[in-house]
């Protein structure tokens, strides 16, 4: 080629979610049924959706109005929805003209960190969500900067550290929440959110609030939105309905803008967002004529609540099995579905590993955990794929100096949840006691 035609900030992109996925496929062409602990789809583990969504999505194919391109905000109608659910909290209040939907919330991260001057900087939190570190770093050309969650501290956010991180790189011009978080299940105090603004105002930044899983939470938990605590700082809210409906094959979430109006410079940024989807022209059509059907109906809040105290139920169930393994940081989770769980400092060597009954499963895992610079938690999931079957995601590649795995709470049958976390509980005794 005449020239290097990959950016510097491409290699920043990787998502292990996905990418572990290609290592289970081949252990399972080998005969070994897989159990899918890696990807947050509830439907994809069987979380069935009510004849009634159903009936309002149906009756929607059947309407020529789903079949257009919609304006390039979204669906007005939908819009005014989205601000009455928002203002009727009393926080900040918006118009529909500070909402703008786009294909998945993906879409959204892919394009928030695109239009920052290269060598400005969000920092967020670590373990990562990686569409959101990726995205950022491959903007900056540049590792993530992040402040760490504390896995001594039910997962809260090191605030000292975020603070000092802030004052003392310039370059830093916002700060992103994930609330509730993935990949750890915590659910952001309203302190820490508001002591999180303060630093925002303090240094003149704008904050970005993911709210995917805001209204997943749990076992007594409330998840503040940014809008309730936001003020009069510039901010914006990534939201969506891939989790909660779920629907995440209708690739649709929204940003709504908070305090446009009193930021020039952020109102600039907000106007660059709404123009990068005008060259798009619109997100989808369907999925957004849908929510105020679905989330407006009677029977969604009850149905949410339902889901809600299923996934506390197995959030308890999968502490009980692995709360007092020795050898762990384990915390119980109040949002989202995911718990992350590390393996105390120390506890890991490259001689460890796990029986594996078939000769060519073992060739292959033996082969994959040869790499040299293999990361020791990286070891321990391939090694718990091969053996048991089970996939899960290093936290490693959730940009963390932490060991560990992240599994879901998403598995429906009560003798699969039993089986995999019993399982789990016995490899990580078997894997320790094995380097020894
Ligand atoms: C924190 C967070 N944000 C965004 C997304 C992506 O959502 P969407 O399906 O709307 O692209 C996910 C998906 O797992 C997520 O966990």
């Amino acid at each position: 080629m005449r020239h290097k035609i990959l950016s510097e900030g491409a290699k920043e992109l990787s998502y292990e979610i996905r990418e572990i996925v290609k290592k289970a496929d081949k252990i399972q062409q080998l005969g070994k049924k897989i159990y899918w602990e890696n990807i947050g789809d509830p439907v994809q583990k069987g979380n069935e959706i009510p004849l009634w969504m159903r009936e309002i999505v149906s009756s929607l194919a059947m309407d020529e109005k789903s079949y257009r391109y919609c304006p390039t905000k979204g669906i007005l109608e939908t819009r005014q929805f989205l601000t009455a659910l928002n203002n009727e909290k009393g926080g900040v209040q918006i118009t529909p003209e500070d909402i703008l939907f786009f294909n998945g919330l993906g879409d959204a991260i892919a394009k928030v960190y695109q239009f920052i001057n290269t060598g400005l900087r969000v920092i967020g939190p670590s373990p990562a969500y990686s569409t959101h570190s990726s995205a950022e770093a491959a903007h900056a050309h540049s590792e993530p900067i992040t402040y760490r969650l504390d896995p001594d501290n039910h997962w809260y956010p090191d605030l000292d550290e975020l603070y000092n991180k802030v004052k003392y790189n310039p370059n830093i011009i916002g700060i992103l929440i994930i609330n509730p978080d993935n990949p750890t299940g915590m659910v952001y105090p309203l302190e820490t959110l508001q002591r999180i603004v303060a630093i925002a105002k303090e240094f003149k930044l704008m904050l970005i609030s993911d709210e995917i899983y805001l209204n997943i939470t749990y076992n007594g938990a409330k998840a503040y939105s940014l809008a309730e605590v936001i003020g009069d700082v510039p901010g914006i809210a990534m939201k969506g309905i891939s989790k909660e409906l779920p629907w995440p094959g209708s690739r649709c979430g929204w940003m709504e803008f908070y305090n446009r109006d009193k930021h020039k410079d952020f109102n600039k940024f907000c106007s660059a967002l709404e123009n990068a989807k005008m060259i798009e022209v619109c997100s989808t059509t369907l999925p957004q004529l849908a929510i105020p059907k679905i989330m407006g109906d009677a029977r969604f809040k009850p149905y949410r609540e339902a889901l809600n105290t299923i996934i506390g139920k197995r959030s308890k169930k999968i502490a009980s099995m692995l709360g007092q393994v020795p050898e762990l940081r384990f915390n119980e989770t109040y949002g989202a579905f995911y718990n992350t769980i590390i393996f105390k400092d120390g506890v890991l060597n490259a001689k460890q590993k796990l029986h594996i009954e078939d000769p060519s499963v073992r060739a292959m895992v033996e082969e994959w955990v040869s790499q040299p610079g293999m990361d020791l938690d990286k070891r321990f999931v391939y090694y718990l794929l091969g053996a048991k079957g089970i996939c899960v995601v290093p936290i490693s590649s959730f940009c963390s100096d932490l060991r560990g795995f992240r599994v879901t709470l998403l598995e429906q049958d009560e003798q699969n949840i039993e089986f995999i976390f019993n399982s789990i509980r016995e490899a990580i005794q078997e894997y320790l006691a094995s380097g020894n």
